[in-house]
């Protein structure tokens, strides 16, 4: 019988594209999936440690499967992602049952790990990789079968003063075009019709060969039989005009930006060295949206920065009032050890406080997001239906170029189309449609019936 692993994910989409390559390489080795931990014969919790709940989740699963390990010795237990990176050793103090900690460059190498952990029952950290350009040769185990995330670039070389990334995720490296178009036609050969180019700050994508983001986006727009690009996530400080030109020139660049903004105040913003203040932000999105009318607009916020005071604050909500955004992932600032924040500001606004912020801040923008969805009422858009929706079995979901969640009755037929639909209302979070063509249209590049 084989070998079976499970990997539990915490974190961000990179998180869980590391994850797929993980898989697709146990996969590889003969290993098979299997969902519960406790049945596992290898257990990879794969974390992200941007901010402290994730991380304290995932270290507690781990300790969790104590009991497991004792009753089978053979069983391999392994931490990855950013929180190995950071923490390396002291994990397999603080956890004794921990057999492996796999860096975030590391891991391509985890069959190898859990091998030599077999062989010689020596627990090891392999975190030295970070800042190594990274090469994988192997297909990783998507999910989805029609959407996909691709990796285009790793590490960053920002040093935002909240976030733990670039300790974690080492510099910036990225990968060659013709590379990434090679990916991205085998996935379209195996019926993949969207993806979502990753990267921490994709606007400062620079190969070796000089190629920027607008060229990879030209680049793969000319690819048969790929219907959808996405891309996440964008940096106002590094957004260039010819990005925005590629982004509008390119048919198959889908109309949503990410554009994390943190704050609203220029004295919070300085002491984040974002490198932009509230004025460039505005201007970057009435520039963007000159160009890209039909763009949605999604963004990062983070309430209760050290220092913050009411005041500031306020003008954090009242850009997001004036520039009403479609959606946005809102987060109380949450200290990490090892960056410039954490070491040299003290975390002075009482959590009380925070989550009041933050709470005020998630009520304004779900107010703006349900008013935008409603406005999209009688309007028509394309989606590429997904399969059921997660909430209703019976009808079907996708998203509109402009990403967002549709739910609406139709043949199970259109699954894996586009489809049109016209919307006829809508929550925060989701808009109800009917589909207004029956059947899929014929598309260069579909798959037949
Ligand atoms: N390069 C990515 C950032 C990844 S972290 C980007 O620019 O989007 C994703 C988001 O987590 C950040 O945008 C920020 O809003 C939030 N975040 C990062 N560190 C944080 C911290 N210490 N406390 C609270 N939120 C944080
Ligand atoms: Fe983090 Fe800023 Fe880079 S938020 S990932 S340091 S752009």
């Amino acid at each position: 019988m084989a070998d079976k692993y499970c990997i539990i994910t915490y974190g961000c989409q990179m998180n869980e594209h590391d994850s797929e390559i993980m898989e697709g390489l146990l996969r590889m080795r003969g290993y098979e999936r299997v969902g519960d931990e406790h049945k596992a014969d290898v257990v990879v919790f794969n974390t992200c440690c941007v901010r402290e709940g994730a991380e304290n989740r995932a270290i507690a699963r781990c300790e969790s499967l104590r009991p497991a390990k004792e009753n089978n010795p053979r069983l391999v237990i392994a931490l990855s992602g950013c929180v190995a990176q950071d923490q390396g050793r002291r994990l397999l103090d603080r956890i004794p049952h921990l057999d492996l900690v796999v860096g975030t460059r590391d891991y391509i190498h985890l069959p190898e790990l859990v091998e030599q952990y077999l062989v010689d029952g020596k627990r090891l950290v392999a975190t030295e990789d970070i800042d190594k350009p990274l090469s994988i040769n192997t297909v990783p185990m998507r999910q989805s079968g029609l959407r996909g995330f691709v990796n285009i670039m790793y590490g960053c070389n920002n040093r935002c003063t909240f976030c733990i990334v670039p300790k974690t995720r080492g510099e910036e490296w990225s990968r060659p075009v013709d590379d990434i178009v090679r990916e991205v036609r085998g996935m379209v050969d195996h019926g993949y019709r969207e993806v979502t180019l990753l990267g921490q700050n994709v606007n400062s994508y620079m190969t070796g060969k000089r190629e920027d983001f607008a060229d990879l986006l030209y680049a793969l727009n000319e690819l048969d039989g790929l219907w959808r690009i996405r891309y996440t996530t964008s940096n106002p400080k590094s957004c260039r005009d010819r990005h925005i030109g590629a982004v509008a020139d390119c048919d198959k660049v889908m109309e949503n930006l990410h554009l994390p903004v943190q704050s609203g105040n220029d004295r919070i913003l300085r002491l984040m060295k974002r490198a932009y203040n509230a004025k460039r932000y505005r201007h970057l999105v009435s520039l963007f949206r000159e160009q890209n009318p039909v763009h949605s607009l999604s963004t990062d916020i983070i309430a209760g920065f050290p220092t913050e005071t009411d005041e500031e604050f306020a003008e954090t909500l009242r850009l997001v009032e004036e520039v009403r955004f479609d959606s946005a992932f809102m987060f109380m600032y949450s200290p990490r050890a090892g960056t410039v924040s954490a070491e040299t500001m003290r975390d002075d606004v009482p959590l009380r406080l925070k989550k009041a912020r933050l709470q005020r801040l998630i009520e304004l923008q779900e107010s703006i997001s349900a008013e935008k969805n409603r406005e999209e009422a009688g309007r028509v858009h394309e989606v590429l239906v997904e399969g059921p929706s997660k909430k209703d079995p019976d009808a079907l979901q996708g998203r509109t170029r402009t990403d967002k969640m549709v739910v609406f009755r139709g043949n199970r037929r259109l699954v894996g189309t586009l489809a049109q639909v016209q919307i006829t209302g809508g929550s925060s979070h989701t808009l109800f449609a009917e589909v207004v063509t029956r059947e899929p249209e014929p598309l260069a590049g579909a798959p037949a019936g």
